[in-house]
């Protein structure tokens, strides 16, 4: 169990947000293998309009998928606000802000990490968000900027300083972008600077990676981003393991067979049947990795244009597995 705020999760495991990737049927699959929390895909605060149909595609969300969070990128309190005002038209239980994005592109406009930079400005847009919002607010933020600047301690301490209701740190610094070691020291001394929840991110692949974070930081909860892809059974894993004390072993291929299956009729639903083809072909990578044959396959479901063909697909994949 985890409480951020009021809102209490059954576990303390989630779904990190994910941009490209968290749609309602990532979501909704990650969630039936044991995922606590969601988040929809990150939102820009300039980028989102009543009016817009885009938008409104991204922040409605099935019932089922509850509790839930959004995450808005920003540098401007004038912009975020308004955006904010968007939200709360739709369900969420929570609103994070991210400081931790490091695209370049985002960073050149003094959004995402390069906010860890400007700590006062930071703080002042914390403390707008936490002010002008009845649920949970929290932030997203990184070890740091570079490996001279790991700051995510005086971070943490301005952000509970604004009224944020739990840290959520990646522990890389924006200059490691995804590669390189996980700083877990900056992770345990943003826990100990703060009495908000920490809930830890970085290379959790696995149910031993999970304890590993616990362990090495003492957080409160994690989050799993490229552990999940293609792998949605490692929520379940992390959960058994810390329940019994095993790992259970990997799926079957009929299992990843009929969840990619799943997964792509989901994705249908949501998308219709020539975007859900094209949104899945990344998938298949994922699912089938360390698999002698994958580097077929993949060439294959990039000639596979409907989700008939698909099927197909999954049928011969079956076939070569035996
Ligand atoms: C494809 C992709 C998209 C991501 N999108 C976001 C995002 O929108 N917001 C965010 O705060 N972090 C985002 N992240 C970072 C992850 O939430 C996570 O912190 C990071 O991947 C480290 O965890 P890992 O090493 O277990 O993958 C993204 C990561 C990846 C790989």
């Amino acid at each position: 169990m985890l409480k951020i705020g009021d809102l209490t999760l059954r576990s303390n495991v989630l779904l990190a947000p994910l941009a490209g990737i968290s749609d309602s049927s990532f979501r909704l699959l990650c969630r039936q293998f044991g995922a606590s929390f969601t988040f929809v895909e990150m939102i820009n605060a300039r980028a989102i309009s009543h009016k817009n149909k885009k938008t409104k595609k991204m922040l409605e969300t099935d019932p089922m998928d509850t509790p839930i969070g959004i995450q808005l990128l920003g540098a401007e309190v004038s912009h975020i606000l308004p955006a904010m005002d968007v939200i709360s038209s739709y369900h969420f239980d929570l609103l994070d802000f991210n400081a931790a994005c490091p695209v370049r592109k985002v960073c050149r406009r003094n959004e995402g990490a390069a906010l860890l930079k400007d700590v006062p400005r930071l703080k002042t847009i914390l403390s707008a968000m936490a002010k002008n919002w009845k649920k949970p607010v929290t932030v997203k933020i990184r070890s740091g900027w570079n490996a001279d600047s790991r700051n995510a301690a005086d971070v943490a301490r301005a952000a509970q300083d604004a009224g944020i209701r739990a840290i959520f740190i990646h522990g890389r610094d924006r200059q490691q972008f995804y590669k390189g070691q996980v700083d877990y020291a900056a992770i345990a001394a943003v826990k100990k600077s703060v009495d908000i929840p920490v809930i830890a991110s970085g290379d959790i692949w696995s149910a031993l990676h999970a304890k590993k974070m616990f362990d090495e930081t003492g957080c409160d909860g994690i989050l799993v981003a490229r552990g999940c892809l293609g792998n949605p059974w490692i929520f379940r894993q992390i959960e058994g393991y810390f329940s019994s004390g095993r790992i259970a072993p990997p799926p079957e291929t009929e299992e990843i067979l009929s969840v990619m299956q799943q997964h792509l009729e989901m994705m249908v639903t949501e998308h219709g049947e020539k975007n859900a083809v094209a949104l899945m072909r990344k998938f298949v990578g994922w699912y089938l990795k360390g698999r002698r044959f994958v580097r077929s396959v993949r060439q294959r479901v990039n000639e596979t244009k409907d989700r008939q063909g698909f099927l197909e697909l999954i049928a011969h994949v079956r076939e070569l597995a035996r």
